[in-house]
């Protein structure tokens, strides 16, 4: 299976499927990670691990369909079998989406549905919230609502801020989202007619 991981930054969600994919022998590889900075710093990583890099940068494009065009097509030279999200930062098309449909995954920084958007620790806080965490998801039209594959729980402890929250849900999503993935280039996940994800029956 060929992995195409979409980032816009750091990118330590991308290190973490990285390092999982080689560690864990997956059937898969990752055939290239792409980023709408050209200056995203996990570009570099990727590149010093052998793989294919390359930006398709937002502000050279004059509305979203043209970008996401271009990025569907530096995409599709890579002929991936799923289409990892990792910290990337653009709103995309419906008609993108639905390109990718079904091999479309992304991860967000709360347990979904609840806080969908920015900001998700802050305002995990300012609800008095006991519990915060992340969500794995294929990817819909619709702003973080698609089916949900995986989540990871962790505390919201009485003297968080947003910094230490967020480096707390961080960590979950590195052990989260490698699992994820791997379920899903084993072909373990199945999308119901209501939009559940199960695990297929013996994978
Ligand atoms: C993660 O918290 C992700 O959930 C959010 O942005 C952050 C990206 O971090 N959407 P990284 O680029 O993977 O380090």
């Amino acid at each position: 299976k060929r992995i195409v991981i979409l980032i816009s930054g750091r990118g330590s969600n991308m290190e973490a499927i990285v390092e999982a994919c080689a560690a864990q022998a997956w059937p898969a590889r990752i055939s290239a990670v792409i980023s709408n900075r050209a200056d995203a710093a996990g570009l570099d990583y990727a590149a010093a691990r052998g793989i294919a890099t390359s930006a398709v940068e937002h502000r050279a494009y004059p509305d979203r369909e043209r970008f996401d065009a271009a990025l569907a097509e530096a995409i599709d030279q890579h002929a991936p079998d799923l289409v990892v999200l990792a910290g990337f930062m653009r709103i995309l098309t419906a008609g993108f989406v639905q390109r990718y449909a079904g091999r479309l995954l992304n991860i967000h920084p709360s347990l979904l549905p609840a806080f969908t958007g920015l900001h998700t620790h802050r305002r995990a806080i300012e609800a008095g919230c006991k519990l915060a965490g992340a969500t794995v998801h294929y990817v819909t039209a619709e702003l973080d609502h698609g089916p949900i594959v995986a989540q990871a729980a962790v505390p919201v402890l009485p003297d968080d801020t947003e910094q230490t929250l967020a480096a707390r849900v961080l960590a979950s999503e590195h052990r989260l989202y490698p699992m994820a993935v791997r379920w899903a280039v084993e072909g373990a996940l199945r999308i119901e007619a209501n939009g559940v994800v199960r695990q297929r029956d013996g994978a």
